[in-house]
């Protein structure tokens, strides 16, 4: 299983990837299932900007278009534009969706470079489910 350490690297090595030349704002994410398999993107935009993919859904829809099943246990983010890239609000639906109520940790790197810990529950409460 991956280090919070190695995943936050993978993100950033993702992040160089990013197609973002409207914003400039290059993200990279790295999630890390209950497999061990882990899955990274990137942020894609759009000249049409609605139609801009955020880093961690793109991760995500890799795992899932690879077959993935087992729960989403860790999420690593970074932006070389900013310090502890939290993800926006429609990530954070994605993620809880496939948390499947594990408690994904969000990984994040703060002002002194090193892993910072949040857990989707507390940054996203009462989210919308249907099951
Ligand atoms: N972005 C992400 O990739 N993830 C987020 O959670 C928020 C924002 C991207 C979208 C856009 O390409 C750029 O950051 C600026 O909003």
């Amino acid at each position: 299983m991956k280090s919070d350490k190695e995943i936050l690297q993978i993100a950033k090595e993702a992040s160089k990837n990013a197609y973002c030349p409207y914003s400039k704002f290059p993200v990279g994410a790295c999630a890390l299932f209950e497999s061990g398999n882990i899955y990274s993107g990137c942020n894609i935009e759009n000249s049409s900007y609605g139609l801009t993919l955020c880093a961690e859904r793109n991760a995500i829809s890799n795992a899932i278009a690879q077959g993935e099943k087992t729960k989403l246990v860790k999420i690593a983010i970074y932006s070389p534009k900013s310090t502890k890239c939290f993800p926006c609000g429609a990530c954070r639906q994605w993620i809880q969706e496939f948390s499947m109520g594990c408690n994904t940790e969000i990984i994040l790197e703060n002002e002194d470079l090193n892993e910072e810990l949040y857990h989707i529950n507390d940054i996203f409460p009462y989210s919308f489910k249907l099951i």
